[in-house]
């Protein structure tokens, strides 16, 4: 019988195999993923580092089932993720990745509560339950240390802050897995260690399972993982 979920380990959250992406442009090819192996436990915290242009990004955007890969496959909780179709995928997504990105991606025209609840928005469009959905935005601001700044603008907020709202917001829809990509990479390095203290928090408080792209020692230093991509292979140290 052909199972499909019998190269995965059951303790694994996220499990990567054999994953390749070309990139074509005009006739040629770029082959910028060649074959990564990579398994994530329930609860794992990991950092992905490499140099510029390794494929840190693009790894993180199909490890999320936000882009495809060329050929390989990825489990997320012990779904096939490329085994499903658009929407089913998009739904996978939704329930199971928090993304958070190095240039915050917060609505302008939206406060710090909207932007938080706006996964759950999605989800429940039409529902009538904002005010439900504003009690659980304020939770969330809570629980990421921003209380008091629900009705702000991104604008009105500073780098550091944006970005704990962001944090926030993916975790609106209570998800298995955050994926980070360069999150300090816009913040200084005592927000930056804010940051860490906070996804430390996090991670204490509700065992997500953690992966972050950075270049940053000091986020490097904070992992108890850290694994490494070259020439579209990983190496792990430490
Ligand atoms: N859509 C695309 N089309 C063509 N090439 C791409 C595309 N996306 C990425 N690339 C190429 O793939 C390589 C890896 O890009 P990626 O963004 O994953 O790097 P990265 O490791 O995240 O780098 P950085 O640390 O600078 O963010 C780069 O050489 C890039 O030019
Ligand atoms: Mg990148």
């Amino acid at each position: 019988m052909n199972n499909p979920h019998s190269n995965q380990s059951d303790d694994s959250f996220l499990c990567a195999q054999e994953v390749t992406r070309v990139f074509r442009i005009g006739k040629r090819e770029l082959p910028i993923l060649k074959g990564v192996d990579l398994t994530l436990g329930r609860g794992e915290i990991a950092v992905l580092a490499g140099p510029s242009g390794a494929g840190k990004s693009t790894l993180l955007h199909i490890l999320g089932g936000l882009d495809l890969p060329t050929s390989g496959r990825v489990f997320l909780d012990g779904e096939d993720v490329f085994r499903l179709g658009r929407r089913q995928r998009a739904r996978l997504r939704s329930e199971k990745v928090g993304f958070v990105f190095q240039f915050f991606h917060l609505l302008p025209e939206f406060k710090a509560w909207e932007n938080v609840i706006m996964p759950r928005r999605i989800r429940a469009a039409g529902s009538g339950l904002t005010g439900r959905l504003r009690d659980e935005a304020a939770r969330l601001l809570d629980l990421v240390g921003m209380t008091g700044r629900m009705e702000h603008y991104p604008s009105q907020l500073s780098g550091g802050e944006q970005q704990r709202v962001a944090v926030a917001r993916s975790l609106a829809n209570d998800p298995g897995l955050i994926l980070a990509d360069e999150p300090t990479g816009n913040l200084d390095t005592r927000s930056g260690g804010e940051l860490l203290d906070l996804f430390g928090k996090l991670h204490s408080q509700t065992g997500k399972t953690l992966l972050l792209v950075s270049h940053d020692k000091q986020v490097a230093d904070w992992s108890p993982r850290v694994i490494h991509i070259r020439d579209g292979l990983i190496e792990e140290t430490g």
